[in-house]
C-alpha cells in the first residue's frame, strides 16, 4: 500500500468515518495536506472555514466542526457536477450540518490589474472567515489561477485567519506566495514540505 493510501487510512480512522472515504488519486487534496488542516481544526475550533474547490477536503473539514461540536464548512464549486457529487457525499456522511457547498461557476474578474476566472460569489452572504482553505480553480484554467483568493476575500477575515494553500510546490503557487506576502504581509507564513507543497499564512487585523 502506498504511503499516500495509509495516510488516507488513517486520517479516516483518526476522525472516525465508518465508510471508506472517496478519494482519487489525481483530483482529491493530497493525504498529508488534508491532515494538516485536520490537526489545524481541531486545534484551533474554526466557526468559519472557506473552502475554494470542494471534494474529499469538504467531507474532512465538515467531520472536524462535527467532532468540535462548532463550526461550519462553506465550500465554492464551480463544476456542477462536483457540487452535486460533493452535496450527495455530505449528506451520505451524515455531514449537512456542518457543510454547505455553493454553487459558484468561474466568471471574469479584474485582480490587481489582471483578467481571471475566478468563483462568482455574493460577498454579502459569507460570514467572517476563521479559515480558509484553497485549493482551486483548477491550475490549468489560467496563470496563477488562485491569485484572486486573497483579493476576493481579504476584506472577509476575522480578526485571525488562517490561510492554506494547496500545491504549493507549483511554479505559479510559488508567484502567487511572492504576491501575496507582498501585498498582504501576512503576519506569519511557513511553507511545509508536503507531496504537493503547502503554504499557511496568518492574518491578523
Ligand atoms: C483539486 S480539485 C478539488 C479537490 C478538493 N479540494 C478535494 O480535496 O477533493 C479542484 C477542482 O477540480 C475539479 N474536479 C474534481 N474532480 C475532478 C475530476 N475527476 N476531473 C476533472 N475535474 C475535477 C472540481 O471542480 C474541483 O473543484
Amino acid at each position: 500500500m502506498s504511503a499516500s493510501l495509509k495516510t488516507y487510512q488513517s486520517l479516516s480512522q483518526k476522525l472516525n468515518f465508518k465508510d471508506t472515504l472517496p478519494h482519487t488519486k489525481d483530483w482529491s487534496a493530497a493525504a498529508d495536506f488534508l491532515e494538516l488542516i485536520t490537526d489545524h481544526c481541531l486545534t484551533t475550533r474554526p466557526r468559519t472555514i472557506l473552502e475554494c474547490s470542494s471534494g474529499l477536503s469538504t467531507l474532512i473539514l465538515a467531520r472536524c466542526c462535527q467532532i468540535n461540536q462548532y463550526g461550519n464548512v462553506l465550500s465554492l464549486e464551480n463544476g456542477a457536477d462536483y457540487a452535486a457529487s460533493t452535496k450527495k457525499n455530505i449528506h451520505l456522511y451524515g455531514l449537512d450540518t456542518h457543510a454547505t457547498v455553493i454553487d459558484a461557476p468561474l466568471h471574469k474578474i479584474q485582480a490587481n490589474g489582471n483578467s481571471y476566472q475566478w468563483y462568482k460569489i455574493d460577498k454579502s452572504s459569507i460570514p467572517e472567515i476563521d479559515l480558509l482553505i484553497i485549493d482551486g480553480p483548477n491550475g490549468y484554467i489560467q496563470k496563477n489561477s488562485r491569485y484572486p483568493a486573497l483579493p476576493v476575500l481579504h476584506s472577509l477575515f476575522a480578526e485571525h485567519c488562517t490561510v492554506f494553500l494547496d500545491d504549493a510546490a507549483r511554479e505559479d503557487e510559488q508567484e502567487i506566495i511572492r504576491q501575496w506576502r507582498q501585498q498582504y504581509q501576512p503576519a506569519e507564513y511557513k511553507y511545509i514540505e508536503t507531496e504537493r507543497g503547502c503554504a499557511i499564512f496568518k492574518f491578523s487585523s
